[in-house]
């Protein structure tokens, strides 16, 4: 018989960090930042709903590590010290109630829209599938040079992150943004020692995670999010996956969340998932079973996660330490603490459609929707359950058209 108490017990990290409980709220990218990409109030209001939510481990939405190279407009980016004094306020927000608060670090890589990258970059110059095309750039393939910057650009940013009092970082490896299109031989064509075999391309992830170790020290924790797989013809298998697994254990690190998919496969999101899959409730367990015996590192699994049984379960069966959640976060920051105590059993979180072909078969929805659930609650309102995802749609399409201008303003002046 499942118990809260599975989901109560803190755990502890091989860095000697404690996480109160198990639950951990998966990165979401907010899109609240300035046009020049500065953290602002908002983001400390947001930290602080879920900091007294009850959660154990609060993961940021993606923060940048090169402002010119972004995942959508809104996002926060870390370059230097520029901003530290609002860093540690959203730190300390985040960091209440003794709640682990991790900054997830990222390079979006080809994922970086026209609206805010011209000239995107890859590790080959692959673009996205022909139905992307109005929405994105193709790629330059990244110089030597250029793979050197953006792994001490990782470095830099999570020693910022640290001085600001964060309690950890993540390297967003995960949904085919840079690091995963490194690790994917299908966006990674190159011949040199950054591609080819998976001890070449995996060398990228594995480089990015020494530098940043470098920085932070053994006691400071540091995490990955990982692709169980790509789940495209020619991409990151599973078995490559566990392998990658494998090396980061070696390797020393804390955490490692499982996750999958890309954009053109946003298997994250539970689309595509097999009707057997999602009656199991969390997308990626089977992954999880089979790596467990593999490594040593604490796992978390995110994706899917909607009821108290289900979290339990996953607990008990010992193939991961620690739930993720995202959508039901952003719909009840608190979540979390009724489920400990025993008043919430389940999440209400439905998938959202708007009807439209193309944006429901990328799944874009389910980003857009929430993130606006997310400003909402960031501006001390509630979320709204019902609101109409094709209203929605439509706003933070003209909303994201607006800030994409301001950004391409401010970089011009
Ligand atoms: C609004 C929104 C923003 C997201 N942003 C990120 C992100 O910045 N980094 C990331 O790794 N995953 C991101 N995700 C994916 C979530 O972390 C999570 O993997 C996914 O939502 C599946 O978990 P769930 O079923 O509990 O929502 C985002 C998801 C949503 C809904």
């Amino acid at each position: 018989m499942s118990s809260l108490e599975s989901l109560a017990q803190p755990l502890t990290l091989r860095c000697g960090v404690v996480i109160k409980n198990r639950i951990g709220k998966s990165a979401m990218s907010e899109a609240l930042a300035t046009p020049d990409n500065r953290p602002t109030a908002l983001l400390t209001n947001l930290y602080s709903a879920w900091a007294k939510g009850g959660t154990g481990l609060v993961i940021t939405g993606n923060i940048m590590v090169d402002r010119l190279a972004l995942g959508e407009p809104g996002n926060v980016a870390i370059e230097d010290e520029r901003d530290l004094a609002m860093l540690s306020q959203w730190a300390r927000a985040g960091a209440q109630e003794g709640t682990q608060i991790w900054v997830q670090l990222n390079h979006p890589g080809k994922q970086s829209p026209k609206m805010v990258s011209k000239q995107p970059v890859a590790p080959s110059a692959i673009p996205l599938q022909k139905r992307f095309e109005s929405f994105f750039n193709a790629p330059r393939e990244l110089t030597e040079s250029d793979i050197e910057d953006i792994i001490q650009r990782f470095a830099t940013a999570a020693a910022v992150v640290k001085k600001a009092g964060f309690t950890g970082v993540q390297i967003h490896g995960a949904h085919g943004y840079l690091v995963s299109q490194f690790l994917s031989p299908h966006h990674n064509q190159r011949k040199d020692k950054w591609g080819g075999s998976l001890e070449n391309r995996a060398r990228f992830v594995m480089e990015i995670y020494k530098a940043i170790r470098e920085q932070v020290s053994d006691q400071f924790p540091v995490s990955i999010k990982l692709n169980s797989a790509d789940f495209q013809r020619g991409g990151f298998t599973e078995e490559e996956s566990m392998q990658v697994v494998e090396m980061l254990d070696q390797a020393g690190m804390d955490l490692i969340e499982i996750s999958g998919g890309n954009y053109e496969s946003p298997e994250m999101t539970g689309k595509n998932v097999k009707a057997s899959t999602k009656a199991r409730e969390a997308y990626f367990m089977e992954y999880a079973e089979k790596i467990r015996s593999r490594v040593k590192t604490s796992l978390m699994v995110t994706g899917g996660f909607r009821t108290a049984q289900g979290m339990m379960e996953a607990l008990e069966s010992g193939a991961t330490d620690i739930v993720g959640l995202g959508r039901p976060l952003a719909l009840e920051p608190d979540l979390s603490a009724r489920i400990l105590s025993g008043t919430a059993k389940s999440s209400p979180v439905k998938p959202k459609i708007t009807g439209i072909k193309t944006v429901d078969d990328m799944a874009m929805m389910e980003t857009v929707w929430y993130a606006r659930q997310l400003e909402r609650i960031a501006k001390g309102k509630q979320p709204k359950i019902d609101e109409s995802p094709f209203l929605v749609f439509f706003r933070q399409l003209l909303m994201s058209g607006f800030k994409g201008f301001k950004t391409q303003r401010v970089r011009a002046n």
